[in-house]
């Protein structure tokens, strides 16, 4: 099948991670549309296809969408992905995680899209019994938000196996860094990542970074996470869509590169790549954290032949870091 003629409807795709896709997938010359309520996104990250202002709540815009574009895949990003947020409100997060990705499939089963590319989350497996932990890990998430997507997981399998839909769910470490052309990146008003807070604190925006939580079971005591470069995350979307689309069975992949750094050390290379000592604490847990999430990747590796390139957590936070110089000097946060 030629790309140009695969429509592809991505859902979120004005966001941190869909629009790094929408790239990803206008530069492989596939049609995009992108559907997003601009909650969280941003217009001006869309640089391929079309973009519709809707809410995926919305069946009536989003029927209106299927029939008038006709999509041949569906990319799922459209997400609220706030953890402490889920815990305090967590039925704002089963509604639009988990009850409007219900809408959006019945959309997909509606107008006969049969490939399914869906956003899932390192969140459901809790707090893991083995590191790395592997795919068929047993699903325990710790909070509303990994719960809502671990809920989507069980809707895609049995819909899977009831109708002509396949569908692979790519659970995401933890994304980070942005695109190498600093085209596009993260904007967040109240950013909760560690390695935006540590470079918005190098900038004087954040006064100190916090570490939250010392004494974790860790060589230093801080937890440990798989950071993994949003652009080869990108790639990752790209090889499932091709694997739908060549006819590929169901599947789930880790999205990581079986690699942790701790808090410490994510914040001595952000010093570092920055050139700037900014001020540290030492706080208290966080609710909700597990001490240490890394990826068991050799699924995705051996069956999408998935290659990343920039998992050098240097660059990573270079490229986030050139990222935040434009996202001043073009003034990001004061436009929708
Ligand atoms: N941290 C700090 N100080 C900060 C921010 C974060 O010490 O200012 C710590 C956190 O406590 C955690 C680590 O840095 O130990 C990473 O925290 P992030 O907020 O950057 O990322 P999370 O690991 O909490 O979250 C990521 C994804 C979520 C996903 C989760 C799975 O962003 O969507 O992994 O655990 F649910």
């Amino acid at each position: 099948m030629k790309r140009s003629s695969v429509t592809v409807l991505v859902t979120g795709g004005a966001g941190y991670i869909g629009s790094s896709v929408v790239k990803a997938l206008g530069e492989a010359g596939y049609q995009v549309v992108t559907y997003d309520n601009l909650s969280t996104g941003h217009e001006w990250a869309v640089l391929y296809g079309e973009l519709v202002v809707a809410d995926i709540g919305d069946k009536d815009r989003l029927h209106a969408v299927f029939e008038r574009y006709r999509p041949q895949a569906v990319m799922h990003f459209a997400a609220h992905i706030v953890v402490p947020e889920s815990v305090r409100n967590p039925l704002k997060y089963y509604r639009n995680n988990t009850v409007n990705a219900v809408n959006l499939v019945e959309a997909c089963l509606r107008f006969g899209v049969k490939n399914f590319v869906f956003s899932s989350s390192a969140a459901v497996y809790g707090i893991p019994q083995e590191i790395p932990v592997r795919e068929e890990a047993p699903l325990a998430p710790i909070n509303p938000y990994g719960q809502s997507k671990a809920m989507v997981e069980r809707i895609l399998t049995d819909c899977a196996k009831a109708h002509p839909f396949r569908y692979v769910s790519l659970r995401y470490f933890n994304v980070a860094g942005a695109d190498t052309q600093a085209k596009i990146g993260q904007v967040s008003p109240e950013p909760t990542h560690l390695i935006v807070r540590a470079l918005k604190t190098a900038m004087g925006q954040i006064d100190r970074l916090e570490i939250y939580g010392t004494d974790y079971p860790t060589p230093d005591g801080t937890c440990i996470r798989d950071y993994i470069h949003v652009e080869d995350l990108s790639r990752a979307h790209l090889l499932a869509l091709e694997y739908l689309l060549s006819g590929g069975e169901s599947v789930i992949f880790n999205c990581g590169y079986g690699q942790g750094y701790s808090v410490r050390e994510v914040v001595e290379k952000a010093k570092e790549v920055t050139g700037v000592d900014f001020p540290v604490v030492e706080a208290g847990r966080r609710p909700g954290d597990p001490p240490v999430l890394v990826a068991e990747s050799s699924k995705i590796r051996r069956m999408l032949g998935w290659k990343p390139r920039y998992h050098d957590l240097g660059f990573i936070i270079e490229t986030a870091w050139e990222w935040e110089k434009q996202v001043v000097a073009r003034r990001l946060w004061c436009i929708s």
